[in-house]
């Protein structure tokens, strides 16, 4: 038997523009998938999905999970024509779109993979196979997720060949509500309807795109110099940037709209959007509090995490 885990992650900066280049800031949170891998006689893959999750995600993405699944044996060079595995995902990770969870089952499989085969794969090769899973849930992942869920902690991320990874630190530990919309979004849809109407609108696009670029390096700069006003500023400014490209949603609006009335610094919207979750920054652990239980009296899931530090 093998084990394995990776972390959910919330994208602080620069969801959807980092498929096209431009730097984005992510950061693991403590909630994780794990996965136990164990050899069968019979061939194939049996999936066993025990994670918590927003209702019908796991349905929604159940045919994106087994071309991932075939996507990891392959990357792993495992041929289960002959003896099979049988996979059992759980963790305390809900399974929800936003919250990297794809992500976070792909760097568990690899690593549970890794050790029920003796492969004894280090974390680059982790990230690696991660995101070749990645692929069939996303179609073209720029690796942010699957990077915050094999390494965890706060990064500094930038697609390219290769792509660029620093470790980050905060001058404070910054105290966050994520809040879920209840749906299940399909990122793969959101990422190329940009692509879409970036190549429709250039002009419109590319404006947009230089803000963000400026806007992400003002973002590393306030959270390195614990500048959290600063910081919640750039998260309103960035929202209202991902509405213009089309990838915000009214309920997600919504929920920015009901933290910021009660006492954030910012709100945005994080990872793929058109539903998933948004994510709130409050001054204090009392106002984190306050939106969490907000939030959660009108229905809806949240996670309170501490990034940074
Ligand atoms: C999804 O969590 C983040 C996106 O930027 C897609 C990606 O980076 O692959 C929307």
């Amino acid at each position: 038997m093998g084990q394995g885990y990776g972390f959910g992650k919330v994208i602080l900066f620069g969801e959807h523009f980092v498929v096209h280049g431009i730097p984005s800031i992510a950061s693991a949170i403590s909630s994780k998938t794990t996965a136990v891998v164990e050899k069968k006689d019979t061939s194939g893959i049996e999936m066993h999905d025990e994670r918590p999750e927003i209702p019908g995600y796991k349905k929604e993405k159940l045919e994106q999970q087994e071309d991932s699944d075939k996507k990891i044996m392959e990357a792993c060079g495992i041929n289960t024509d002959g003896t099979g595995v049988k996979i059992t995902l759980a963790g305390d990770l809900i399974a929800a779109s936003g919250v990297g969870a794809s992500a976070a089952s792909c760097a568990a499989i690899a690593r549970a993979i890794s050790e029920e085969f003796s492969l004894g794969f280090d974390d680059d090769k982790i990230n690696q196979i991660a995101y070749e899973g990645e692929k069939g849930y996303h179609g073209s992942p720029s690796g942010i997720d699957n990077t915050a869920a094999t390494y965890g902690g706060l990064i500094w991320f930038i697609k390219g060949d290769p792509n660029v990874m620093e470790r980050m630190k905060t001058a404070k530990p910054l105290h966050i509500v994520m809040g879920n919309t209840g749906i299940v979004a399909n990122t793969k849809a959101a990422v190329a309807g940009v692509a879409e109407r970036k190549e429709k609108e250039p002009e419109k696009y590319s404006q947009i795109f230089e803000r963000e670029k400026e806007l992400v390096h003002e973002a590393r700069k306030a959270l390195e110099e614990g500048d959290v006003e600063k910081v919640g500023k750039l998260m309103d400014e960035n929202h209202k940037l991902l509405q213009e490209i089309e990838v915000s949603s009214p309920e997600l609006d919504m929920l920015v709209k009901l933290a910021k009335d009660n006492g954030a610094l910012g709100a945005k919207m994080t990872g793929g959007g058109l539903g998933g979750y948004m994510y709130a920054l409050a001054p204090d652990q009392e106002t984190q509090e306050k939106i969490a239980k907000l939030m959660e009296d009108k229905g809806f899931q949240v996670i309170k995490a501490n990034v940074g530090g």
